[in-house]
């Protein structure tokens, strides 16, 4: 199956973030604008948390919280569950099976942020790869 890079190459490696200080206003502005789910939180540089509309839905709305009034520093899931350049798309569904979530970030050798997948991302990568090998064996049958 494709390495995390190539699938990244392929998608893109920019990563749409908020700082720990924005509100959740500005965030829920920036995932409407951009059409995702979830928003990478970091502060000088490095990874500190993960804010998703789940997030929003169970530690905002339901608690009755003000978005305008409300930092992400608050409401984020601040263990960031990720994993590296060096892993395999298999890895990452087993994460986000086994941790219960939807969006990783990817990170490089250096601990530098490389890009950011979605369970969509992982989705379409094995329905492509299983047609991809159903392809090679009807090839195989009829020839
Ligand atoms: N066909 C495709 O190429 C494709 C890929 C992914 C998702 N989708 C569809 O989009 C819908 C929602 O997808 P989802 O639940 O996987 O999550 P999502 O809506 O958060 O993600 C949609 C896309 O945006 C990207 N994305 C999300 N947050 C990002 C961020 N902070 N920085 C950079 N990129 C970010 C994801 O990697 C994914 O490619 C679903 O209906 C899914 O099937 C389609």
């Amino acid at each position: 199956m494709k390495s995390l890079k190539r699938l990244l190459d392929e998608k893109g490696h920019g990563v749409f973030s908020v700082a720990p200080e924005d509100t959740v206003f500005q965030a829920l502005n920036l995932m409407a604008r951009h059409d995702i789910g979830a928003l990478l939180v970091q502060e000088g540089g490095r990874p500190v948390g993960v804010f998703s509309e789940r997030d929003y839905a169970r530690k905002v709305a339901l608690h009755g919280k003000a978005s305008r009034d409300t930092p992400i520093r608050e409401v984020m899931s601040d263990k960031v569950i990720y994993v590296t350049l060096a892993q395999s798309v298999e890895d990452c569904m087993a994460v986000m099976t086994n941790r219960r979530i939807r969006h990783l970030p990817v990170l490089g050798e250096g601990g530098e942020v490389a890009g950011f997948l979605s369970i969509g991302d992982l989705v379409k990568e094995t329905i492509s790869e299983q047609q991809f090998i159903i392809e090679q064996l009807e090839h195989y049958i009829t020839h």
